[in-house]
């Protein structure tokens, strides 16, 4: 009996528990279902479309979020955006140009970042600043989490080498947040530097405005708005950003490669577990098919 009881005391708290949750904040639309090129057991990232992302990060994303857990040199692994299995034109042979430290592309990138990457100590003992190298991590753009904050309104813009993964709904997620912002509706009031989202988790019943509010409850006939409200704007516009390589310059388009870039940020070595995971299918599909044949054959003439 005791089972039973703990069994049911187990599943009164949880209702209750969800209860509490919905009565205290609002609920925020769900992230748009996209198509991308790296979903399914086959799914790959496309070069083209993670150098277009890397481009978008770079000229906007990057203005706000550092992405820490990438190096230079990362960009042009095996898999990643800038990856070459040999060099362009007009390289002497000396160099390999797969290796990511002597990738041409990657070097330019990295020496962009001038004076960003503090060095030393120098002969006469002083610290200097450097253009970044392929081994350096991609600088951050704020020195430190106080600045980052003065600049947003006293929000911290969270760092995005992982942010695909650490949101519920992913790359949907992230892709239907940049796309999604919306006017406040009516019936809000928001502070300046608040910016009206209805991706975002949030509880907009706190900035209703008070004669659309009764005890906590919005007054008959209104509904809380979903979503919530975040010091980010609306980081994209169309055209902002010139593609070399002809793809729309629109915000959808935008959003969709920086996502699917940060997704690779997030996980490089995605294809190789996927090809893994793949291998590991086959070998244990022959297995069993060989153990199959043995059993028959083991037993064959015993009745
Ligand atoms: C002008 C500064 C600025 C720029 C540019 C910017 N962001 Fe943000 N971003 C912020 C701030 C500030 C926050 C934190 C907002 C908050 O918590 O209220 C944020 C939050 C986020 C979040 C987290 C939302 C969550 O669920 O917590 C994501 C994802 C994000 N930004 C993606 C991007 C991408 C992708 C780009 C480039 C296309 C970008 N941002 C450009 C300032 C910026």
């Amino acid at each position: 009996m005791t089972i039973t009881r703990t069994l049911m005391v187990a599943l009164v708290a949880t209702a209750a528990g969800s209860g509490a949750a919905l009565a205290a904040g609002g609920s925020e639309k769900h992230p748009e279902h996209q198509h991308w090129h790296f979903s399914g057991p086959f799914g790959k990232f496309d070069q083209n479309a993670l150098q277009r992302g890397y481009q978008v990060y770079e000229t906007v994303c990057s203005n706000c979020h550092s992405l820490d857990l990438v190096a230079f040199r990362n960009l042009g692994q095996k898999g990643g955006p800038f990856y070459l299995d040999k060099c362009p034109e007009g390289f002497g042979d000396s160099i390999d140009c797969s290796n990511p430290n002597d990738n041409p592309i990657v070097k330019a990138l990295a020496d962009k970042y001038k004076y960003q990457v503090t060095d030393g100590p120098d002969d006469s003992g002083d610290m200097f600043q450097r253009a970044a190298l392929p081994s350096d991590h991609i600088p951050g753009p704020y020195a430190n989490e106080q600045l980052a904050r003065l600049a947003n309104n006293n929000a911290l813009p969270p760092d995005l080498s992982l942010i695909t993964k650490a949101r519920s709904g992913g790359p949907d997620y992230v892709y239907s947040l940049i796309t999604g912002y919306e006017d406040a509706p009516s019936t809000v009031e928001m502070a300046a530097g608040q910016h009206y989202n209805p991706y975002f988790p949030g509880d907009m019943a706190q900035v209703m405005k008070p004669e659309y509010m009764h005890d906590g409850h919005p007054v008959e006939g209104v509904s809380v708005p979903p979503g919530g409200v975040l010091a980010m704007a609306p980081p994209l516009a169309d055209g902002i950003i010139e593609y070399g390589d002809g793809s729309p310059q629109t915000v959808e388009q935008y959003a969709k490669d920086v996502t699917e870039f940060l997704m690779w940020a997030a996980e490089p070595k995605m294809e190789a577990r996927k090809a893994l995971g793949i291998m590991t299918i086959i070998y244990l599909v022959i297995l069993a098919g060989i153990l199959y044949w043995s059993y028959r054959k083991v037993w064959a003439d015993q009745h």
